[in-house]
């Protein structure tokens, strides 16, 4: 149960927000206002005119604007953006753009280093950049393609990882709908080159890479797989993904101490080491009753150490070292019922069939509290318990017990009090509840008998 809740929360709780479509959809939005009025925020005028003259004494040239770049996209059928770096001379710049197809001209003059501009598909394109076109300084850039070409898919928004038993499980979330497959490539931290071939998934979420040395720091990254719909696909950012953690961490101090001022609670004070060879970030702690009652809790810490008030009930407990990419094996280990330290008598029970009994508590509890909780168990054997809302008696019955009482067996009972008036049911482990008593008590003879 524990291993399990670990990984879904784990996985789940990866999450990053990022959104380029957003973006794009603005600029898309901006071009079509810029088409309808010629005019965008008075930055962006275009126009048919044959301009070519006023351009003519343009060079190419290292220091002017530069890497000049157009691609489009499946889904934006019929519109590219082009996108450059400016020239390091001047600080003012003004930019017009040429794109040519065919016997089509367009000269579109802007103050942004991008613009979205409507084409027509099945024609190559010829698209030149002016820096400072009226400057006798003035530089150009220039690009061609085909619309088919120029089909982009950018790299997954969101990627996580996960490293088990010498795999990395890699996972991915695409912007665009049109990715099918896709592939890793991958290699040591700090060395030059990529391990060949890259890995290749089956499908468009995940992909698994073999075979890996658990101790060693990896550079991975990511790209689609080309199709039609994607002749582009260019390699994400480099992830770098911390080493396997294979240790398990070792508990070294646990300490049971009373706490003066309250009675029914313990302090219990926990220590706990791990490699430090091991590059951890952190570590989990999950907690939960022994009697199998929800929540279970995960707390997330960064020292090894923790300090918990708890009742004294059995609590079982796990911990974990864990880094971005893994999990290490948990130590486990059960926090034992407290046995002393309570008076005699504060409660007795009755037993009135295999599945019903009352339980009786001797001070005014319902002053103070309207939450209670009953755990009862035979010895070495399962706990069962039951939250309930009193606040008329002191005495509650509980029917319907989910495991019947096994006949002619002794039990013991614990009474717990919780502080909440909402629900009786726990919300944190930690100062959640006391106890205030404990008795045992005797299954009655013959309720089998009468049954039948
Ligand atoms: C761009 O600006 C230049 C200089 O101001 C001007 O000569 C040209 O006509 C403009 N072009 C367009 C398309 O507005
Ligand atoms: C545009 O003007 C240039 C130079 O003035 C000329 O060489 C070119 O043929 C013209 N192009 C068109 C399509 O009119
Ligand atoms: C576009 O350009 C490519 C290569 O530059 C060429 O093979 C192709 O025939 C051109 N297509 C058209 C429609 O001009
Ligand atoms: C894994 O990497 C460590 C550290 O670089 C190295 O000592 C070890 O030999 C490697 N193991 C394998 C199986 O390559
Ligand atoms: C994972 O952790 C490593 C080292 O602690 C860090 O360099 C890297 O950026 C992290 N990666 C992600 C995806 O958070
Ligand atoms: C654990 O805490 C660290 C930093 O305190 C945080 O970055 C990380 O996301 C937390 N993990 C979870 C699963 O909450
Ligand atoms: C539990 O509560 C005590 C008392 O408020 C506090 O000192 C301790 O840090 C808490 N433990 C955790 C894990 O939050
Ligand atoms: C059990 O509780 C009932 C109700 O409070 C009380 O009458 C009875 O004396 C108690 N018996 C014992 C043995 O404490």
């Amino acid at each position: 149960m524990f291993a399990r809740r670990f990984q879904s929360d784990f996985l789940e709780s990866r999450c990053s927000s990022c959104h380029p479509h957003l973006f794009i959809l603005g600029l898309i939005l901006a071009y079509f206002l810029s088409s309808h009025v010629q005019a965008f925020n008075g930055q962006r005028m275009c126009r048919s005119k044959n301009e070519t003259s006023k351009y003519q004494h343009c060079r190419l040239h290292p220091d002017g604007v530069h890497d000049l770049d157009c691609f489009g996209r499946f889904k934006n059928r019929g519109m590219i953006e082009c996108v450059w770096k400016p020239g390091n001379h001047t600080s003012e710049k003004i930019y017009t753009l040429l794109l040519i197809q065919k016997k089509k001209k367009e000269f579109c003059n802007i103050t942004e280093s991008s613009i979205i501009i409507k084409v027509f598909e099945g024609l190559n394109m010829t698209v030149t950049v002016f820096e400072n076109g009226e400057s006798e300084k003035c530089t150009k850039a220039v690009f061609s393609g085909s619309w088919s070409s120029l089909l982009r898919c950018d790299p997954p928004y969101e990627v996580s990882f996960r490293r088990r038993l010498g795999n990395l499980h890699v996972n991915v979330s695409w912007q665009q709908t049109v990715v099918k497959h896709f592939s890793v490539r991958y290699k040591v931290l700090g060395s030059l080159l990529w391990t060949e071939p890259p890995v290749q998934s089956h499908n468009k979420k995940g992909c698994t890479v073999e075979n890996l040395n658990s101790s060693v720091f990896y550079t991975v990254q990511i790209q689609c797989v080309t199709t039609e719909r994607c002749s582009q696909c260019p390699w994400s950012e480099t992830y770098t993904v911390p080493s396997e953690l294979t240790a398990q961490p070792a508990i070294v101090h646990l300490e049971d101490s009373d706490i003066t001022e309250r009675t029914g609670s313990r302090l219990l004070s926990l220590h706990w080491k791990f490699p430090a060879t091991e590059s951890y970030d952190g570590y989990y702690v999950t907690i939960a009753k022994a009697s199998g009652e929800d929540p279970c809790e995960r707390m997330n810490t960064t020292r090894p150490e923790i300090r918990l008030i708890l009742s004294f009930s059995s609590y079982r407990l796990n911990i974990s070292a864990w880094n971005n990419a893994s999990i290490s094996p948990a130590v486990s280990h059960t926090i034992p019922q407290r046995e002393d330290g309570l008076e005699e008598g504060k409660l007795n029970v009755t037993v009135h069939s295999d599945t019903s009994l009352t339980v009786y508590w001797k001070d005014d509890l319902i002053k103070t509290y309207v939450c209670f909780s009953a755990e009862w168990m035979r010895k070495r054997h399962q706990r069962a318990s039951m939250s309930f809302y009193q606040k008329a008696y002191n005495w509650r019955t509980l029917s319907s017990l989910q495991e019947p009482l096994e006949p002619y067996k002794r039990y013991s009972l614990m009474l717990h009090t919780r502080p909440n008036k909402d629900t009786c049911n726990i919300k944190y482990i930690n100062r959640s509840e006391s106890t205030y008593g404990t008795t045992q008590f005797y299954s009655i003879q013959g309720f089998h008998d009468k049954r039948v």
